[in-house]
């Protein structure tokens, strides 16, 4: 198992190129499933999800082939219908194959995810909005056993604006007979670039990005090149990187709007940000001052960057109220950021950060995607050296954070064990 070694204290400073957005390339890479035709895909993170992701399409017989971030896949030859729990539990996002075999096949059966370390994670949106389409859903043994003779547009009404659950739905009713209408839907851009990738394929599809999207089905989709958006994420994360070791950071590849909770919550908090077409700079003149925050959908602060200011936070002159309302146990970053020196209290929903001076390096322990980013932040401003363990939840969500880091002045290693 890989542990990450840093010695802190460096301000950061330089320019950092983002890599393909993450959950963006997840539902983009699946929805090759709806059409026979060639989908070639260009600007895809090689990172361990996406890895899962495409072992997952080859069991069910499609055909991919990756290189330099570029995947060409085929699902002319799709033969199993069946997506299994050893991969699905590990890439929780892998039940979005389940609408599209639907949409193709007419049949398909995919395990439940099950929970993972920052909550419950349940699809019941997802299984609702696809019966509304005429699917019919049996859950037997684990797993969602699901046919249909031919799925009909209609209305689907989210009880909460799901990012998966929108993206599930829009990938199957492009081939539904009819019109579908998608209410109270998610907003996030990765919504949006799924909604292009879909039009290159020739689907009708309008009011992406905003809470009602209006799909007309067509009878198939031919194939498409596709250039997968920026991941904001960790964009955002390096910016949180500069702004906590006191440096410069400038992420190229990434639009400015896609971040702006998080910029405006930087810039509250005291940091410089000059927005550019493409990219963005943060500079810091002072130290951080304690800021609020409220996780929400999009346009609001985005949950999976909780992580990573609370850590910019721990350093801020002054105390930040940080609540989590997306997802019911999204705090786990918050014991190993104390082994730091933090002081951070837990209250419900909400956390309650004292900023301190300094944080003393300590060996750490990593415990989802987002809670790893953090406790690396943590690392890059702490005095002396600290030990992240279990960086493979680091992996499945950065591409070569370390040697991006690295490039920006962080001592840091990765250490194989
Ligand atoms: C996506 O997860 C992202 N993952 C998550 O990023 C992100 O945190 C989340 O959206 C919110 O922005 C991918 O895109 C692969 P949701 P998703 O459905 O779709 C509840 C990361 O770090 N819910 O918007 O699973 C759910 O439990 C990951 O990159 C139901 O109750 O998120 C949660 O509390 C972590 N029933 C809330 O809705 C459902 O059927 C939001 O979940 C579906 C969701």
């Amino acid at each position: 198992m890989d542990k990450m070694r840093i010695i802190g204290g460096q301000p950061l400073k330089g320019t950092v190129q983002v890599s393909g957005s993450k959950n963006a390339a997840l539902p983009i890479l699946i929805s090759a499933l709806l059409t026979e035709e060639v989908c070639d895909i260009s600007h895809v993170p090689v990172l361990q999800d996406i890895k899962t992701v495409l072992k997952l399409l080859n069991h069910l017989g499609v055909q991919t082939d990756s290189k330099n971030g570029k995947v060409q896949l085929s699902a002319k030859n799709v033969m199993s219908f069946e997506a299994p729990y050893d991969l699905v539990r590990t890439m929780r996002a892998s039940v979005l194959v389940l609408g599209p075999l639907l949409a193709r096949f007419g049949q398909a059966k995919v395990s439940l995810p099950g929970g993972c370390a920052i909550g419950a994670r349940p699809i019941g949106f997802h299984l609702t909005g696809l019966e509304k389409l005429g699917a019919e859903i049996k859950l037997e043994n684990g797993y969602v056993v699901a046919t249909c003779k031919k799925l009909r547009g209609g209305r689907v009404t989210f009880e909460f604006p799901s990012v998966g659950a929108t993206e599930h739905l829009m990938m199957t009713a492009v081939l539904a007979e009819g019109e579908t209408v998608l209410e109270n839907c998610a907003k996030e851009p990765e919504i949006v670039d799924l909604a292009k990738m879909l039009r290159s394929m020739g689907a009708e599809i309008e009011g992406d990005g905003t809470e009602t999207i209006a799909i007309s089905g067509k009878p198939s989709l031919h194939g498409t090149h596709y250039h997968v958006m920026g991941d904001r994420i960790e964009a955002g994360t390096f910016l949180a990187a500069g702004f906590i070791t006191g440096g410069a950071v400038t992420v190229e590849g990434i639009s400015p709007e896609f971040l702006e909770a998080v910029l405006s919550k930087y810039e509250e908090a005291g940091a410089q940000i000059e927005r550019k077409e493409n990219a963005v700079k943060l500079g810091v003149i002072e130290r951080a001052r304690g800021t609020d925050v409220i996780t929400q959908p999009f346009p609001g602060f985005p949950t999976d960057m909780q992580a990573q200011f609370m850590a910019v936070m721990c350093l801020a002159d002054g105390a930040s109220a940080i609540t989590e309302t997306i997802f019911e146990n999204r705090f786990m970053h918050v014991p190993e950021l104390i082994r730091l020196g933090a002081d951070i209290t837990i209250r419900g929903k909400s956390a309650l950060v004292r900023g301190k001076k300094t944080l003393i390096g300590a060996p750490l322990m990593a415990t989802d995607l987002r809670a790893s980013a953090s406790l690396i932040l943590g690392g890059l401003a702490a005095q002396g050296e600290t030990w992240v363990n279990r960086i493979y939840h680091l992996d499945r969500g950065y591409e070569k954070m370390e040697e991006k880091l690295k490039l920006l002045g962080a001592k840091i290693e990765r250490v194989s064990w």
